[in-house]
């Protein structure tokens, strides 16, 4: 069975993420989507919220499992057996920190190795960080966003707007 993880802090997930999602999905015969902790970012939503979101959409994928753990992708992908992590790759700027991601977990778990699927031109531009940043003024979100959770980033804009 042809089985691959894919990471993420997923803050929330995107229309890119769920691209990959549905082709990593087509690919391989199972793919658990893990929403984890980047330690270098402060998240609006937690981890469980971030689970439920992605369960939502990706409802109609009878292969995709969402879990959420804090602890080291290497370990994380240890644990679940033979595997393969999939990431997405947008421009150039992603490149070196996945490069670097992706030598480190192999040092720690030899048997892991990362495959990137290519982001589809639509989305090269596209991040959780830039939708946090636009979430701010009054854009529309549909480009961007999976339909069903805009209500719940929207609400979330507004609970910390109100200092929530
Ligand atoms: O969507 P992101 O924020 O680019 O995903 C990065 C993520 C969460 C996959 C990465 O930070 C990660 O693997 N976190 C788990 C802890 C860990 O293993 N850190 C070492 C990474 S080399």
């Amino acid at each position: 069975m042809k089985f691959a993880i894919y990471p993420g802090s997923f803050d929330p997930v995107t229309s890119g993420h769920l691209n990959v999602i549905r082709r990593a999905a087509n690919i391989f015969d199972r793919l658990v989507v893990c929403v984890m902790v980047n330690a270098v970012k402060h998240p609006m939503f937690t981890l469980e919220e971030r689970v439920d979101m992605i369960r939502r959409v990706t409802e109609d994928l009878p292969n995709v499992e969402v879990e959420y753990s804090d602890g080291l992708l290497a370990e994380y992908a240890r644990s679940k057996g033979k595997c393969v992590i999939v990431k997405g790759l947008r421009a150039g700027s992603d490149f070196e920190n996945e490069f670097q991601m992706a030598l480190i977990n192999h040092k720690i778990n030899p048997d892991l190795d990362t495959m990137f699927l290519t982001a589809e031109h639509q989305y090269m531009y596209l991040s959780s960080s830039m939708v946090k940043e636009l979430g701010s003024y009054d854009v529309d979100l549909s480009d961007f966003l999976p339909e069903a959770i805009i209500p719940d980033f929207k609400a979330r804009i507004q609970t910390l707007r109100q200092g929530g």
